[in-house]
Formats: structure tokens, sequence, C-alpha cells
């Protein structure tokens, strides 16, 4: 059971519905760029190098629901090595859902690597139910580059990394404009370095990681803090979800 605490009045029970009106992208024409996950109640983004040892049924619950209003799913290289992220990523009501509203059945699933070490026989790409997009810096090395274009469309975004700008020019050239984000913590860095992020969604687990483990963010340090707005506050049992605007733009 998931309850609002946040804007009231409280609602106890939300229902899936309810739960995609508080979730929903606002309108407009640029990319919006949102990123979903999951700390310990002492900031650990992982336990014992996974993130799903913090994460509770309703916590898969919502992923699943935001997984529906996305145009792309965007991860990184990292969480794909990590989590595996293979077969379908959107359960059957989901696409049903997205079909009724005339969307795509699945989001476009993009993975962002510069090196491109990732197994194109892996199950993220052989069992993938549509090709992903894999973006990539311009002289990415060509060897993977060729093997990964048997299984997948290959972009260069980037000099030395992928850039986020470049990202969104490339999604929104696609037609797509709503880009969700599970991760991971590098890619959301580059992502606030460029000042990138519209919404973060962050799950609180009511768990104490211990210090050897991750933040959600690596690699970017910032001239300073960013404000952000908190649009809600949910509750599942003992677990926060916390959804936050950064008023970017
Ligand atoms: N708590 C959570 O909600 C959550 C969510 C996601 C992940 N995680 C955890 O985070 C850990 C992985 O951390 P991570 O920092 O390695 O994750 P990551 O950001 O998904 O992956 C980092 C890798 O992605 C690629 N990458 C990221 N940004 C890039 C850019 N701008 N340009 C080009 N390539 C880019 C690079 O791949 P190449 O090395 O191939 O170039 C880089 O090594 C895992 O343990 C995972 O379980 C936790």
């Amino acid at each position: 059971m998931i309850e609002r605490l946040h804007p009231g009045p409280v609602v106890t029970d939300a229902d899936d519905e309810q739960l995609l009106d508080w979730y929903s992208a606002p309108s407009g024409a640029d990319p919006w760029v949102r990123f979903e996950f999951i700390a310990s109640a002492d900031g650990a983004a992982t336990v014992q190098g996974r993130a799903g040892g913090l994460g509770s049924a309703e916590d898969q619950r919502v992923l699943h629901l935001l997984r529906r209003l996305a145009d792309v799913l965007l991860v990184g290289a990292g969480t794909i090595r990590a989590e595996g992220y293979g077969g379908e990523l959107l359960d059957a009501p989901g696409r049903a859902w997205r079909q009724r509203r005339g969307m795509r059945p699945r989001p476009v699933v993009a993975v962002v690597s510069a090196h491109l070490d990732l197994d194109p026989a892996s199950a993220f790409f052989a069992d993938a139910p549509e090709p992903p997009l894999v973006l990539t810096k311009d002289g990415a090395d060509r060897d993977r580059r060729r093997a990964l274009e048997r299984v997948a469309r290959v972009i260069g975004v980037g000099e030395r990394a992928a850039e986020p700008g470049r990202i969104l020019a490339a999604l929104g050239a696609d037609g797509h404009r709503v880009v969700h984000s599970e991760g991971g913590p590098t890619l959301f860095g580059a992502f606030q370095r460029a000042g990138a992020v519209d919404d973060l969604c962050l799950s609180l687990s009511p768990t104490l990681a211990g210090s050897d483990e991750p933040r959600i963010v690596r690699d970017a340090p910032l001239p300073a803090p960013l404000g952000l707005r908190l649009a809600h506050v949910l509750r599942a049992d003992d677990l926060l979800l916390l959804r936050y605007a950064s008023g970017r733009g």
C-alpha cells in the first residue's frame, strides 16, 4: 500500500492511475530528464554491489509505473554490467497501458558507454524485445562498435565521453521527450555537471548499509549545491518515495 503524505490532503492506498498522475512529466517541447534512485537511510546506493537489496515490492511497483511514462529508458553501462537488465523491462499491464494511449509498447532502451565494454551476446542485447540504442563517444573502439552494431543502434554523442547535451539532442531528433534514467551514479554525475537533471525520484530505504557502499552520484563536483523543490512524499510501509524537481530552465 502506498500513501501520499505531501502535498495534502493525505491519500491512503493510492491506485496506479493516481501514482501515474503524481509522477507525470510537465508538458513542454524539450527533452525532460528524470533520474530515479534508491538509497539507504545512511546514504548508500548499493548493498554488496547491487541496488536490489535496498528495495521493496512497492518500490518495484513505482519503478514499473515510471517506465510506463518514459519515451526513453536511459542507463549507464556500469548499471547494465552490475544489474543485468535482460529481457522485457516493462510488465505486460504497462505495455497495454501505453498502447491504449497511442504510445509505442515500450520505451526505447538506451545504454551509455564510452569504452563499449558490453557483450553483444549478453541478455541485455540477446533477449531485448527491440534493439537497444548505444550512446557512445565519437571515436569509440571500432571493433567493439562494429560488433555492437549487429545487435543495437550505435550513435556517437561526444568527444571524450557521451555528452548529456548531445544525448538529449539525439533523442529529441528521434522524437523522444521524456527521458527516464535509472542511473547509475557516474551517469547521474555527468548529467548533474551538465545541469541536465529536471527531476529526481529518490526512494529512501529503511536500511543502514554501512560505510563502504557508493552514493547515488559520482564524479560531480558542483560549484555550488543546487536546490531542489520537494514535489511529493509517498510512503510504503517504512520506505519513503520522494520526488524532487530541479527547476532547470
Ligand atoms: N541505488 C540505485 O538506485 C542504483 C541505480 C543504478 C545503479 N546502481 C549501482 O551503481 C553501481 C554502478 O555504478 P556506476 O557509476 O558504474 O554506474 P553507471 O553510471 O551506470 O555506469 C558507469 C559507466 O557507464 C558509462 N558512462 C556513464 N556516463 C557516461 C558518459 N557520460 N559517457 C560515456 N560513458 C558513460 C561508462 O561505461 P564504460 O566504462 O563502458 O565506458 C561508465 O564506466 C552498481 O553497483 C549498481 O548496482 C544503483
